[in-house]
């Protein structure tokens, strides 16, 4: 199928990023505060038929990858019947979901059934008390079961997303890497980004480098094998004997802007074409007038077209940027 959607340094997007909610059972130090958080009404948020809509447009120039996330996308009670629909549109080749892994027990079925391609998990802490104090929720065991029915229930790529913080210890991580021994899962170490700088961790000093996890790794494990990986794993390894994988994700400094190929659909309906953009295309007022697909898919190539080169160089990291993750999407 032909792409449609160039931008202006040659690169192509193929990768749409939906946050279906703002809204978040967990109150994660780094994303957002216990409370206070004014979240978006009901009726502010894009319904499934828009949703949708979007999507089917997108993959009809060219769009083959939709991750959907929010917040915690699961809280969208319809998001089962938004996958399977999503997944009947012509041109998208595969699903995905991003979440803190609380609900994906009760979800898992449906997921499954929906013929998902991977799930990825947030999971910062491997012991209960940590677990509590980063995500302020005695959720540990739950999330950690619910990881496990999921290895268990055969979709092609599970993935634990571990925010990187200054106080993860050698042996945590050694421990979350001990996981890949026998279970076929990437464990990504991320780097803190400063989304949201009133949150306590960015300024308590809660960041730890990329630099030091792959230190830490090389320490501890001996048959790193270099593989590549998806965009953002910008360092990716094998190891000797484990059915999983590592990575790594520098987020803070290291910019993917390079090879960027995604965009953004905000769960208010606004598109945008970077992750660090301060406004994009209101869609869902268009969506609400009524307007026709071909204004729709004008609107989205100029999303496209407009795509900053470096998103990150052009809004650095401590100007002071309020946004919080869950309104971009992650
Ligand atoms: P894959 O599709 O598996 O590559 O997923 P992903 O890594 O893009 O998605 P996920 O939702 O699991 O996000 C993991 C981390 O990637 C987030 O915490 C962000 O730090 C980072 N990330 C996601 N999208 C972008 C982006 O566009 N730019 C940058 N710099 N980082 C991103
Ligand atoms: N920095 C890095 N990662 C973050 N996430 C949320 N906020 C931040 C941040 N400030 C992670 C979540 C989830 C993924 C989508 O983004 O932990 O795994
Ligand atoms: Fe929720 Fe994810 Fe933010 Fe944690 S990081 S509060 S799980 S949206």
């Amino acid at each position: 199928q032909q792409n449609l959607l160039a931008d202006r340094f040659g690169r192509r997007v193929n990768y749409l990023r939906v946050a279906v909610t703002d809204r978040c059972n967990f109150r994660c130090v780094y994303c957002m505060p216990e409370k206070g958080i004014r979240f978006k009404p009901a009726t502010a948020l894009l319904s499934a038929k828009e949703i949708l809509r979007v999507i089917g447009l997108a993959g009809s120039l060219g769009v083959e990858k939709v991750r959907f996330t929010g917040g915690e996308p699961l809280l969208r009670e319809d998001l089962p019947e938004i996958l399977s629909e999503a997944a009947a549109l012509p041109g998208i080749r595969s699903l995905h979901l991003t979440t803190n892994g609380l609900l994906l027990g009760k979800y898992l079925p449906a997921l499954k059934k929906s013929g998902i391609h991977g799930v990825n998990i947030s999971l910062d802490a491997l012991q209960r008390e940590r677990f509590r104090k980063i995500t302020r929720r005695d959720a540990f065991q739950t999330v950690w079961e619910n990881i496990l029915q999921t290895l268990d229930a055969g979709i092609p790529e599970v993935k634990i997303n571990v925010v990187a913080l200054a106080d993860l210890s050698e042996s945590e991580l050694v421990q979350f890497v001990a996981l890949t021994q026998s279970h076929k899962v990437t464990v990504r170490f991320i780097e803190l980004m400063p989304f949201n700088h009133e949150t306590e961790s960015w300024r308590t000093n809660a960041f730890t480098s990329a630099k030091r996890v792959l230190r830490l790794l090389n320490e501890h494990f001996s048959g790193l094998i270099p593989l590549e990986g998806s965009a953002t794993e910008q360092q990716c390894f094998a190891i000797r004997d484990h059915r999983g994988k590592v990575a790594i994700i520098p987020a803070y400094t290291r910019s993917m802007c390079g090879s960027c190929s995604r965009l953004r659909l905000t769960a208010d309906g606004k598109l945008l074409n970077c992750l660090y953009a301060e406004s994009g295309e209101e869609l869902r007022d268009l969506l609400r007038l009524g307007i026709s697909d071909e204004i729709l898919l004008r609107t989205i190539q100029k999303a496209v077209f407009s795509k900053p080169k470096n998103g990150m160089l052009a809004q650095p990291h401590d100007s002071g940027k309020q946004t919080c993750m869950t309104e971009i999407g992650g």
